[in-house]
């Protein structure tokens, strides 16, 4: 087994209703902050960390996401030698670094099957996952990396799985995998998991530190994934079988240095393409 993290997996084959109907035809994962789409933040971010191949997990209706990282040669020669062609650079930077596979997860089955949809492009290393509707960003005034680079970090310490969290208010622990256990020693933001729930109600939480869309998975999650049964809303949760290798003693939750922003809904949506307006002017 390969020990170092070159992979990144993004399951990408939901429906986004919540943002319907411009869902209807495009891909969430294609919509913009300002300019950029969702899934080309989550690329940016991999790249950051030093993760240069793509697995793209996707389903009917996805097809957009593989346009969108390939080269169009009508566009480039509609825009070559304009004042318009700088538009096009920070996408080619991309496209040049990375390379891209895709699977189709051909039945929605939630997130656990989702990851186990990606297997095939996986293989036996640990892997970094990215939720794309979590718009995750280093404050400005920080020259801290990005979340994934900062879990990748702890991954080359620690070789095990790594999720990254943040606290939520407590009312809001029936929309998150929920983590508790104990701090690290000599950490004061990495814990040792003992416990993690799939959006418990708030009466039933553990804690209130939540599971965002960032994880780094050993490849052994794969055939846990496999006797993993339906949990929560009937579907196969990554949350679930991650339970599994905690009671190994073998996750990590890393409260990240940074700021996220749930753009699965419209609020966070809004915020973040505020956020990423002002720091653009
Ligand atoms: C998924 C996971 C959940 C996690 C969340 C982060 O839920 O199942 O554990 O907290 O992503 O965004 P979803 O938001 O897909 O319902």
């Amino acid at each position: 087994m390969r020990n170092k993290i070159t992979k990144c997996l993004f399951p990408a084959a939901g429906y986004g209703t919540r943002f319907l109907p411009a869902t209807k035809a495009t891909p969430k994962e294609m919509l913009p902050i300002l300019t950029k789409p969702l899934i080309q933040y989550g690329v940016e971010e991999a790249l950051e960390a030093e993760i240069h191949t793509m697995a793209i997990v996707t389903g009917r209706g996805k097809r957009a996401i593989e346009d969108h990282f390939d080269i169009s040669y009508e566009l480039e020669h509609q825009i070559k030698g304009t004042s318009k062609e700088h538009y096009l650079t920070e996408i080619r930077d991309v496209i040049t670094q990375c390379t891209f596979s895709y699977t189709r997860q051909i039945e929605m089955k939630g997130l656990g099957h989702a990851i186990l949809s990606g297997e095939t492009l996986i293989g036996d290393e640990p892997f970094a996952v990215v939720l794309a509707d979590d718009l995750c960003t280093h404050l400005p005034d920080e020259h801290s990396s990005g979340v994934l680079a900062q879990m990748v970090e702890l991954y080359n310490l620690y070789k095990c799985s790594i999720v990254a969290i943040e606290e939520v208010p407590e009312h809001k622990t029936d929309k998150y995998g929920i983590v508790a256990g104990d701090l690290m020693e000599g950490h004061d933001d990495l814990y040792r998991v003992d416990q993690m729930v799939e959006k418990p109600d708030p009466k039933d939480a553990p804690s209130n530190l939540a599971i965002i869309g960032r994880y780094i998975l050993t490849p052994d999650i794969f055939d846990i994934l496999r006797e993993t049964k339906a949990g929560k809303g009937q579907e196969i949760q990554i949350t679930d079988a991650l339970m599994e290798q905690a009671r190994q003693g073998k996750v990590l939750a890393y409260r990240f240095k940074g700021r996220r922003f749930d753009c699965g809904s419209v609020d966070g949506f809004v915020e973040a393409t505020n956020y990423f307006y002002e720091l653009s002017k």
